[in-house]
């Protein structure tokens, strides 16, 4: 495979999309921002693709937010349909043929429809044994409430406070299996994280693209792996060669 200069041995094990900007991509062409919802599903189904071209193991995309419900009714309405019926059904088969596994992280409450709860089940138990990339969607996800989350559980599990550490805390997140993201790539020229992964990202860095995620392809991957490539990662320490722990 051609990987375009990239250097195939620092390919990120991890990277993580803010897929954002659908609204103002449709806007600017002069359609409902319903319609850019459904053109970033297809931005999603590229970029998956590339992130599988480049060997990237695990691909996360942060798909709806704790705080997207106080969007209006019917584009949460709209949001929940392209997830479930696009992403979910439509494009489940052809995610499966490429051996991508699908998981998702967030909160499962009242507030997620059942029958978009049953979609999400089917996609992670058809998939659960593909091995050629890990799709991790970030459903009803808040970083907050996700660490929130992790502290009822070690509480409910009767673990006492000396025996809390960061090692107990990572092991209570949503997927405790996933590694933390070396890259997190956010698009539409927004530079803050809204409540994405803030356990995870400690260490990652960070790449903003004015891309409108609509826009966004496997070229804006590899760009933004690129940029990734070039960065230094020193993990608190005096030289990158060290490495983390
Ligand atoms: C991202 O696009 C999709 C979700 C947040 C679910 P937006 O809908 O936030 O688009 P903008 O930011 O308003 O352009
Ligand atoms: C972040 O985008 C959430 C998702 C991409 C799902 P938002 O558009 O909701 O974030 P803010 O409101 O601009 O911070
Ligand atoms: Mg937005």
């Amino acid at each position: 495979m051609d990987l375009d200069g990239l250097d195939p041995h620092r390919i990120p094990r991890h990277v993580a999309c803010v897929m954002d900007g659908n609204g103002r991509w449709a806007t600017k062409q002069g359609l409902p921002r319903t319609e850019g919802h459904r053109a970033g599903e297809e931005a999603l189904f590229d970029a998956a693709q590339g992130a599988l071209e480049l060997g990237i193991p695990y691909f996360t995309v942060y798909a709806f937010s704790t705080e997207n419900w106080r969007r209006p009714g019917e584009e949460v309405r709209f949001l929940l349909n392209v997830i479930a019926d696009q992403l979910l059904t439509r494009r489940r088969d052809d995610l499966h043929a490429l051996g991508v596994r699908i998981r998702f992280i967030g909160r499962r409450d009242w507030r997620v429809p059942r029958w978009v709860l049953k979609r999400m089940d089917e996609a992670a138990r058809l998939t659960e044994r593909n091995t050629a990339m890990t799709l991790t969607v970030a459903f009803n996800y808040g970083g907050r409430a996700e660490i929130v989350d992790a502290v009822r559980a070690l509480v409910e599990e009767g673990v006492p406070a000396r025996k809390i550490d960061e090692k107990a805390i990572a092991r209570h997140l949503y997927d405790p299996s996933i590694p933390d993201p070396d890259l997190v790539i956010r698009t539409s020229g927004e530079y803050r994280i809204s409540n994405f992964l803030i356990w995870e990202l400690a260490y990652s860095e960070l790449v903003f693209t004015d891309v409108l995620w609509p826009d966004f392809r496997r070229e804006n991957l590899r760009e933004a792996v690129r940029e990734f490539q070039a960065r230094d990662r020193r993990f608190g320490n005096t030289d990158s060669r060290r490495g983390p722990d």
